[in-house]
Formats: C-alpha cells, sequence, structure tokens
C-alpha cells in the first residue's frame, strides 16, 4: 500500500466514526515557545487535552509533519527518520481505553491487513513512587480482542524472567513496563513540568520475522528491544493525569485519548518489508542518489546505512525550509544546519557530489504532490541547499586541514559540524582512537547551553526573535561600553533600534567620530566577542542594580524589581560589584548566551573558542556614524 491510501484510510475510517478531519500543523510549532519543533501530533493539540473546547468537536483526526532532533544520530536502522508523518486521533473528554484500543486494532488488522499474529501491544506497569496504578484495563481488553482472533495473549511484566523462553517473548503478546509506557511531553513523571498533562500508554508492535534476535541487544527479545524486530507503528495515550506543583498527580477534568501513529511506519508492516526507507515516500529518494552519484543502496552495511542518513536529512530539511526554517547556528536554523552538514559529510562519503544534493528537493516534491505543498516553493528550498552545502563545504575542507593539525575532536564537532562517527573514522584511519566518553560528556555539556540558549530567548519582550536580532541585541550592548571606553563616561544612550539587519545606537556626544575612534571602537567590540564572554540575566532589586551601576536608558520605566544582563568575564552579580563584568544593562532580553555566538561562522559556545582568537578581525562592523539631533550621534552596525 502507498502512502497516500494508508494516510486516506486513516482518515476517513475515523471520519465515519465522528471525528472533524484538520489539517497537519507547521513544523515550527505556532504558539509554543518550549520546543524548537513539532514532535508530536498531539503537540499543537494540548490545550484541547487540558480541557479548553476544540472548535470542531471532541473528535479529531489529522496526519502531522514532525520532526524529532533526538533522533538524528538514530538515523541509519531500518526504522529511524527525523522527520515523519504522524496519524494521530483524539478524543477531548469522549470515548476512551475500549473504544480507541478495539478501533485501532480494527483499522490496523481490517483496513490495513495486518496479521494479529504479528502485533504485539505493551501496556503501563504502574508507579507506586508517584501513585499510578498497573493499567490492566488496558490489558484486558487487548487480551479479549486478541482471544476473538484466536490467539492467546499471555501478559508479561518486563524484567521479571518468569515468563521469558530463550527468545524472551515466548507467549507473551501484552508486555507491561514502566517507562515506556507512560507519555508526556517531557518524558517520564518525574522530569514533567507542574501542569503539563500525561498518562499511560499502550503501545503497538509489528514483527518483522524475517529478522531474527540479536543477543548483543540482550538475552531476552522483547517489543521494545532494539534488535530491530519488532517495530512500534502506534501509541494510544490515555491522557488523564496532569502533574500538580508538589509533585502529585491529579486527575485531569475530562479523559483524553491521544494516538498517534508512525504513518512510513504501518506502510512497511503493511507491505511486511523491514526497511522503511523502502516505502514510497523514502525510496524515490534512495533511487535519486544511486541515479545521481552511481553507487547503489544496499550494497554493504555502511553504503546502506549512508544512504538512508541523505536521504532521511534531507528530506527533512526540505520540509523545515518550506515551513520557513533557514540555516543558522541558533535554535531551529542550527538544526537545520546540523542536517545539511551530515548529508553533505555523507555524500562524500558515497561519491555523490554536493551539488546533487539540491538536486533532491525536486524528487522530494514530486513524492508529496498534492499532499504538502512543496513544488510551489521548490526554488527557494533548492537556493536555501545549494547556498548552504557551498558554505560547509569550505568548512568540511577547512576542517578536515585543522583535523591534519591535530585539531581536538569535540572543536571538530561542533565548530566544524563534522558527526562524530566522521571524526572517529578519520582518527581511526590515523591510528588514534577517540574518547568516546569525553567526548560524550563535552557534547552534552555543548548541548546544554545551546538549549539554554534558545530557552532564553523565549523569556524577553523583544518582538523579533530572529537569530540575528539577538546577536545585534547583545552587539548593541558591547557597543554601548566600547562607546564610553573610547568617548568617555559621559556618553549616554539616547535610544535604538535593532532589526535582523543592523543595529542602531543613539547616543549624547557632541561631534563627530574619528576614523580612528571608529576603528578603535569596532576593536573592542570584536575583541569582546572573540574572548567568549558569558550573557547572564538577573532579576533583582532595581536599587540594587544602580549600586552596580547598570546601564539604563534615558526615559525608561523600570519596576521595582529589573531585569539585568551582565556580560563577562565570570558575570555574576558579585564580580560586577567588583567592576568586573565588561557590561551591565537593564534588559529584558532576549540575547545569546555567550558573545562568541556573534560569529557568524560555526561559532556557539565559550568551549569552542579557542579555534578562533586568531582568526579574522571580527564580525563587528560599523556602517555609518551620522548625527540626528543637536548633541545626539548615531550608530548603525552589523554583526555579520
Ligand atoms: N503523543 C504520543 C506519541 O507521540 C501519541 O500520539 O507517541
Amino acid at each position: 500500500m502507498t502512502s497516500s491510501e494508508i494516510r486516506q484510510k486513516f482518515l476517513e475510517f475515523f471520519e465515519k466514526r465522528g471525528h472533524k478531519i484538520v489539517p497537519s500543523s507547521s513544523l515550527v510549532p505556532e504558539n509554543d515557545p518550549s520546543v524548537l519543533f513539532t514532535t508530536a501530533g498531539m503537540q499543537p493539540m494540548v490545550a484541547y487535552l487540558l480541557g479548553q473546547e476544540h472548535p470542531q468537536g471532541k473528535r479529531i483526526v489529522n496526519s502531522q509533519k514532525c520532526f524529532r532532533a533526538n533522533d538524528i544520530e538514530e538515523v541509519g536502522d531500518n526504522r529511524h527518520t527525523t522527520f515523519f508523518e504522524m496519524l494521530g486521533n483524539w478524543s477531548f473528554g469522549d470515548y476512551f481505553k475500549k473504544e480507541q484500543i478495539s478501533w485501532i486494532f480494527e483499522f490496523l488488522t481490517k483496513e490495513i491487513k495486518l496479521d494479529p499474529k504479528k502485533i504485539y501491544v505493551t501496556a503501563f506497569i504502574g508507579d507506586s513512587a508517584h501513585n499510578l496504578p498497573k493499567d490492566s484495563e488496558t490489558a484486558e481488553i487487548w487480551m479479549n480482542l486478541f482471544s476473538e482472533k484466536g490467539i492467546l495473549a499471555k501478559e508479561v511484566e518486563f524484567g521479571t524472567e518468569k515468563n521469558a523462553s530463550d527468545t524472551g517473548m515466548g507467549d507473551g503478546r501484552i508486555f507491561y513496563y514502566q517507562d515506556k509506557n507512560w507519555w508526556s511531553m517531557s518524558g517520564n513523571p518525574d522530569s514533567m513540568q507542574s501542569g503539563e498533562p500525561g498518562g499511560p500508554d499502550s503501545e503497538m508492535f509489528y514483527e518483522f520475522s524475517d529478522i531474527e534476535h540479536n543477543v548483543s541487544f540482550g538475552k531476552y527479545c522483547h517489543p521494545n528491544c532494539d534488535c530491530g524486530r519488532y517495530v512500534e507503528i502506534g501509541n494510544s495515550v490515555f491522557m488523564e493525569y496532569q502533574k500538580k506543583s508538589d509533585g502529585s498527580f491529579a486527575k485531569l477534568p475530562k479523559q483524553n485519548v491521544d494516538f498517534g501513529g508512525g504513518l512510513e511506519r504501518i506502510i512497511a508492516a503493511s507491505n511486511n518489508e523491514p526497511d522503511i526507507f523502502k516505502i514510497d515516500t523514502l525510496f524515490p529518494i534512495i533511487k535519486e542518489i544511486e541515479r545521481l552519484g552511481g553507487k547503489k543502496y544496499g550494497e554493504n552495511f555502511e553504503n546502506t546505512k549512508f544512504f538512508r542518513i541523505i536521504s532521511d536529512h534531507i528530506r527533512a530539511a526540505v520540509f523545515m525550509i518550506a515551513d520557513g526554517v533557514r540555516p543558522s547556528n541558533v535554535e531551529r536554523g542550527y538544526i537545520l544546519r546540523r542536517l545539511v552538514r551530515r548529508a553533505v559529510v555523507y555524500a562524500h562519503k558515497i561519491g555523490l557530489s554536493y551539488d546533487a544534493l539540491a538536486e533532491l528537493a525536486q524528487i522530494i516534491a514530486d513524492v508529496y504532490e498534492g499532499v504538502y505543498p512543496i513544488e510551489s516553493k521548490l526554488v527557494e528550498i533548492k537556493n536555501t541547499l545549494i547556498t548552504e552545502v557551498d558554505k560547509f563545504k569550505d568548512t568540511l575542507n577547512k576542517g578536515l586541514k585543522e583535523f591534519e593539525k591535530g585539531t581536538d575532536p569535540f572543536i571538530l564537532a561542533t565548530t566544524y559540524g563534522f558527526p562524530f562517527e566522521l571524526v572517529r573514522e578519520l582518527a581511526e584511519e590515523r591510528g588514534q582512537i577517540i574518547d568516546r566518553a569525553a567526548f560524550d560528556a563535552k557534547m552534552k555539556e555543548h548541548q546544554r547551553l545551546s538549549r539554554t540558549a534558545s530557552a532564553g530567548m523565549f523569556k524577553g519582550g523583544l518582538a523579533d526573535h530572529e537569530p540575528k536580532t539577538i546577536k545585534h541585541h547583545t552587539a548593541h550592548h558591547l557597543l554601548l561600553v566600547a562607546l564610553k571606553e573610547v568617548l568617555g563616561k559621559d556618553v549616554k544612550q539616547r535610544g535604538s533600534n535593532i532589526t535582523q539587519e543592523r543595529l542602531r545606537l543613539d547616543f549624547s556626544f557632541n561631534r563627530k567620530l574619528t576614523d580612528e575612534e571608529k576603528k578603535k571602537i569596532e576593536e573592542i567590540v570584536n575583541q569582546k566577542i572573540k574572548e567568549g564572554l558569558p550573557v547572564i540575566r538577573k532579576e533583582m532589586p532595581k536599587k540594587e542594580a544602580e549600586k552596580l551601576g547598570a546601564e539604563m536608558e534615558f526615559g525608561g520605566k523600570y519596576g521595582d524589581i529589573v531585569s539585568v544582563y551582565f556580560i563577562g568575564p565570570s558575570a555574576t552579580p558579585q564580580d560586577d560589584a567588583e567592576g568586573k563584568a565588561f557590561s551591565i544593562e537593564f534588559c529584558g532580553g532576549p540575547h545569546v548566551t555567550n558573545t562568541a555566538e556573534l560569529y557568524s561562522s560555526s561559532r556557539l559556545v565559550p568551549s569552542e573558542i579557542e579555534g578562533v582568537k586568531s582568526r579574522d578581525i571580527g564580525p563587528f562592523k560599523i556602517l555609518k556614524e551620522e548625527a540626528v539631533a543637536a548633541g545626539i550621534r548615531r550608530i548603525k552596525a552589523v554583526v555579520e
């Protein structure tokens, strides 16, 4: 069956059962600043799960475009992709477990014609620490459905070996787990935020019997085993709890259902084809890579993996660009950049020309014709890909040179965007072994910092949160201090305006600046960028901030508690009291988390700063200096 057939069947199946069909939301969440991408169909539905009325009623069905950045490194096996479509149906305080489980089983076995013997399911074992009961109701519903098909369905509690044969499955059909069967946006009951909805879930797995259990994944096989034999095809979440501020769980006013099914995996199951890349939305891309590159898919393990990574990453990139994302060094743009870079690296490895990558956009547009309007944005998509690939070509070559000089693999990964596998392969070619644990530890820290950077973005009051605008905002603070250093302490800010294109700062001063002075100011700002100073926001009483000498805008109105931004060196209020911070300003943000992020190359965090110290004069540039009124000058500048 094709993707169009299955998508259509799903929508119609639920439409017949009283559901309204709604279109997919964008990959870029519209009203949810807490996440970068839509990662599940339920994400745009959170408000309704919490009780708000959906304009279309209590029963909704759709197919949602999703992207999961967490899975970037998983891509390459038979079943993971970063971009996918999630078939979803929802009950907002309407039907519950019985209807949901029966319908979805009917859909999979009757409409999609999956052999029920190949379907295995899971349920929530309970969590006594959080007072959440075992979901035996779900297991019982499944038990009856299987027995109607003449299938004996034994329950197995995962982790107890009593029911496990050598393959671990025995005649187990319904497997109980804890963490695997609790669903919320932030994971398990512990990590959930106060107010967040969640609940037990029941997943369905399809068995690809030609795949044998591989004991390197554990002695026993089970539905959630990573050996690849069982592939999760759907998940019914029974969204009936909400975390309270004291950490306990209360029942939501209404019981909801949130079902999500991986469209592509369901297609793979319907074709009994364990390789998800062989289905109709992905195989044409693989074929096109064969045509353009001359190599055959599936020749060997490595080559198979590289084809999969390229096709997954370029497809995801195409959808992101179509939804308005552009490559950059922060948040969404950074993820897009990473996808393209990984694709470039793997193209290099299979001898596919870099230019071919942008060409793949055409085939992707063809595949989704009539479903998602990619064709109409094709020129823009291709141009974005071409420019980004071109940029990275140079970085790749530079990075390879750096590598020859013995640069830390972590710098290669973060500054030059090399995937770990590539770094490792390069190292192995030279007889070096990379310490994965040390590398992972550094990467974790790096990601934590990048996430803080994205989280910080949403706190401030600036309407325009474009990464470029944020950089200009931070540069604006640096510029004000530089002006004081060069022109004297009396210089005061008199106005400002910041856009993606440039920053503008008006200040009190009574003559034209000399070229010398302008050069000196640029040097100071660029120096501070190169130093990689942390940028930290603190809330504090206005009085305390004034004592620290925090800069405030002329005529600005401030409450008793103010938000203050400190820029390095160690940037804590204590240090500032001793006069150590370079800049202290009253400001709502948002800002970058480190001045090193003002580098438009691959700069992200301070740990990478070593690599740039001597690279160039720096990204900050004064465009214009002029008079706007008596005693007021205006500087327009950019971060390139
Ligand atoms: N929210 C659940 C998931 O993503 C089901 O839609 O698995």
